[in-house]
């Protein structure tokens, strides 16, 4: 039997991520690595989750070890709405359904919102695991270009039009606002009201994804109120995830939906897993009702600027004359644009064979069919300061060769 010929069209659309792929390379013990978009293990609140869990499972085993309601855990889905009241959302207990990451969320809203074909609007470069989503449910991806305070409104707004003059109306537009991934971009807040504007004329809907909102490094500039925080009508649909501010393992999100496609996702979620672990909230809301999370999230903000800066000053003090790169204020990620003719895709190979240094190349995360592959991201989430100024003096020397 030739199984090939018989996978459904949605089986035939899926991709790999590209980044997966690289992990053979990218994994290796004991290399200076750049390359996963992880928060520092060092961070995790491992005593204390431990703690918490043993007395969960002690004293609330019948709940927690117990199949749950699909929408989540409703203690710890008020707590979210008080959380975001700190980002300037109201945001109502209907409105929100917790998902298996934000990653799980992704997948549930492409399928409850995309047609096979719909066209939806990327950031170049972008999101990985957000492109696959999309892809994967049909959609044709389209990219916009990037200035060093996000998408720009108006050219967003003339790629609608030529779209829209050749037939084809935009669905939705992607986008990553605070310190994105991979570019560590931030979109200005004059910015956000224009583009929720774009979208309202042209009835758009806006997927705002914001895993790393609260990770600004200055504590007098923390990152501007997130689009949803400016929308009356319901076009945008939120992602919030406490994987970067938590632990990724504990796999809990949340979407902020207008109710009447959050109602849509909890079908496609109660089809996709019933509900996600009622373990892994309950340690959540229980972390959130001890104020640990908050007090964390300060921390958090304090270690990864350290790095951050460790970064930014070895990038300067060794890049080669013609390299470029972002400076972000906040979360993970740096974004190098080596000089022109450079390969990143092989100088991975080099740079882990003769250096002892991964990055990640910047091709997979553009949906255009781009050339040029001389771009790289770089986390600076995983290595110490003295190792991060060590690993870019050696990945620019081989730049530099
Ligand atoms: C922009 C973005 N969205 C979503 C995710 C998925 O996060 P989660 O762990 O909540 O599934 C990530 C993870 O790196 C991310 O960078």
């Amino acid at each position: 039997m030739k199984n090939q010929d018989h996978l459904s069209s949605f089986a035939r659309r899926l991709r790999p991520n590209a980044i997966r792929r690289l992990s053979h390379l990218i994994n290796r013990p004991g290399m200076i690595t750049f390359a996963g978009g992880v928060p520092s293990p060092e961070t995790f609140p491992t005593e204390e989750i431990a703690e918490i869990a043993f007395r969960l499972v002690r004293e609330r085993g019948a709940e927690v070890l117990q199949y749950g309601v699909t929408r989540g855990n409703r203690n710890l889905i008020e707590q979210i709405c008080g959380y975001m009241s700190g980002r300037s959302m109201k945001v109502l207990p209907e409105e929100m359904i917790l998902t298996s990451g934000s990653q799980q969320g992704l997948d549930l809203v492409s399928r409850v919102l995309i047609e096979p074909g719909d066209l939806v609007l990327v950031e170049l470069p972008s999101y990985i695991g957000g492109i696959c989503a999309l892809h994967n449910a049909g959609a044709e991806l389209v990219g916009v270009q990037m200035a060093e305070d996000g998408l720009e409104p108006s050219s967003i707004q003339s790629q609608i039009e030529s779209l829209a003059a050749g037939g084809r109306r935009v669905k939705a537009l992607y986008t990553i606002p605070n310190f994105q991934n991979p570019s560590g971009i931030t979109l200005s807040a004059k910015k956000r009201a224009a583009l929720l504007e774009l979208a309202a004329r042209y009835d758009i809907f806006i997927l705002e994804d914001d895993p790393y909102g609260e990770l600004y490094f200055d504590s007098e500039q923390p990152s501007p109120a997130p689009i949803k925080s400016l929308d009356e009508e319901g076009r945008v649909v939120y992602f919030g995830s406490f994987s970067k501010v938590l632990a990724p393992g504990l796999r809990t999100a949340w979407i902020v939906a207008d109710p009447e496609i959050a109602t849509r996702i909890e079908m496609a979620k109660e089809a996709a897993d019933l509900c996600s672990s009622m373990l892994d909230q309950a340690i959540v809301s229980e972390c959130y009702r001890q104020n640990m999370l908050q007090g964390r999230i300060a921390q958090l903000r304090a270690f990864y600027s350290v790095r951050c800066r460790a970064m930014l000053d070895a990038l300067e003090a060794h890049a080669p004359a013609g390299a470029h790169w972002t400076r972000p204020t906040g979360g993970l990620f740096v974004w190098l644009e080596a000089q022109a003719g450079i390969a990143a895709t092989e100088l991975l190979s080099r740079a882990v064979e003769q250096e002892g240094v991964a990055f990640v190349p910047g091709r997979p995360f553009f949906v255009d069919e781009r050339k040029e592959d001389n771009t790289l991201r770089l986390a600076f989430s995983k290595e110490t300061p003295e190792r991060i100024a060590t690993g870019i003096e050696r990945l620019c020397t081989l730049l530099k060769k």
